[in-house]
């Protein structure tokens, strides 16, 4: 089976050539997996010299990982306690859902007029493949690429970036938590009428379809929470 590209993958959302890759990204890769899998759970110490060892690295890009997974809000850094794993709580998903709605909604409003035939196709076939797909790592990136996909004309890499941060805050919750069909079907209706909005340059429909979806989302997620799911 192919391996997914990473996340927060910095070449799709910037439309920038993507840098070599860096110790840090080795290992922020392998931090982020171990979290979002569930092998690292909530209030779990990091210690950056036992994480730099591990990777047989020095200290410098065990730190600069760890401050990559504070910036996706999957760890917490402590001035006493050092790096510990994010625990789940419901304000983070009100947080990030709402951000998502700024941003994004931001972000397809610039893009939307612009978007290529690529861009199209790109969105396309993430929404394809997510008919399909039923392991939720697989669907958190898939959604995501969707996602990012159509806010990808927008001009600002920054705000993308920013978006797959969000994205990459949320992953956790949504594999942990979304399993539902239903909620699936209800989602992927959703993502067909906003790329059949954009494909007609019709930003008005798009964004408030997003705004619809993500609020809808949400509060998915926060009931499910409240059923004890997390
Ligand atoms: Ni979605």
């Amino acid at each position: 089976m192919p391996k997914m590209p990473p996340f927060a993958e910095p070449g799709l959302a910037g439309r920038r050539a993507a840098p070599p890759r860096t110790a840090a990204d080795d290992i922020a890769d392998s931090l982020r997996e171990d979290i979002l899998s569930g092998r690292l759970t909530g209030g779990e110490i990091i210690r950056q010299d036992e994480l730099a060892a591990r990777h047989g690295v020095s200290r410098m890009p065990a730190r600069d990982a760890l401050r990559r997974l504070e910036s996706e809000a999957l760890i917490e850094i402590h001035p006493t306690r050092g790096a510990v794993v994010a625990p789940f709580d419901p304000d983070a998903i009100r947080e990030i859902y709402a951000l998502r709605a700024l941003l994004e909604g931001e972000a397809l409003t610039l893009s939307c007029p612009r978007l290529s035939a690529a861009d199209i196709d790109e969105a396309e076939a993430a929404l394809a493949r997510l008919e399909a797909e039923r392991d939720p790592a697989r669907i958190g990136a898939l959604n995501s690429r969707f996602h990012l996909a159509l806010c990808a004309a927008c001009g600002n890499a920054r705000l993308l970036d920013l978006i797959a941060g969000q994205h990459a805050g949320a992953e956790r919750y949504v594999r942990r938590l979304l399993t539902g069909l239903d909620h699936q079907a209800q989602s992927q209706a959703e993502h067909r009428a906003m790329l059949d909005a954009c494909r007609r340059g019709d930003v008005e429909t798009a964004v408030a379809t997003l705004r619809r979806h993500l609020d809808d989302g949400g509060r998915r997620l926060l009931a499910t929470m409240r059923e004890g799911g997390a």
